[in-house]
């Protein structure tokens, strides 16, 4: 099967829907500029979609306001994702925990001087 990725991209251009989760994060944000521009619908996952101050910056992007939704999810809640998923052409999957060690410097110096 000859496979032509110009028609694929067209196909998707012309309104498709596809999912960013952690959609408010440093990368996914960018996706989803990037994506609205193109024409998408972005169903983007967020942990708190109230949360008005930590989501403005998507709120501005052009086309936000006719093809974004902010839908809840939580990567500790299983299943959580499915409905945002469902029925999406793409998924970008950029939610990620951040978990932080914990530093102690103390036990650094001990460490080397050991
Ligand atoms: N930034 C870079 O230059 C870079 C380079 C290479 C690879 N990466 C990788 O790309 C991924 C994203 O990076 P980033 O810089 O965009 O990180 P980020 O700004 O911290 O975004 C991560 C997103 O993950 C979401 N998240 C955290 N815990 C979650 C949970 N339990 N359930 C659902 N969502 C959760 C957060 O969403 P909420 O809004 O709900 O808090 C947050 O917006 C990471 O895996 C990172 O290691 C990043």
């Amino acid at each position: 099967m000859i496979f032509d990725h110009r028609e694929v991209e067209m196909e998707w251009v012309k309104g498709g829907k596809v999912c960013v989760t952690g959609a408010a994060g440093f990368l996914a944000s960018w996706l989803v500029k990037r994506l609205l521009l193109s024409g998408y619908h972005v169903i983007g996952t967020v942990r708190d979609p109230a949360n008005e101050k930590k989501l403005a910056h998507l709120w501005r992007l052009d086309g936000a306001k006719e093809r974004l939704k902010l839908v809840r999810a939580d990567l500790l809640e299983e299943g959580s994702f499915d409905d945002a998923i469902m029925g999406c052409q793409g998924v970008f999957h950029t939610a990620s925990p951040v978990i932080k060690p914990s530093f102690d410097p103390k036990a650094y110096v001990l460490l080397f001087l050991t």
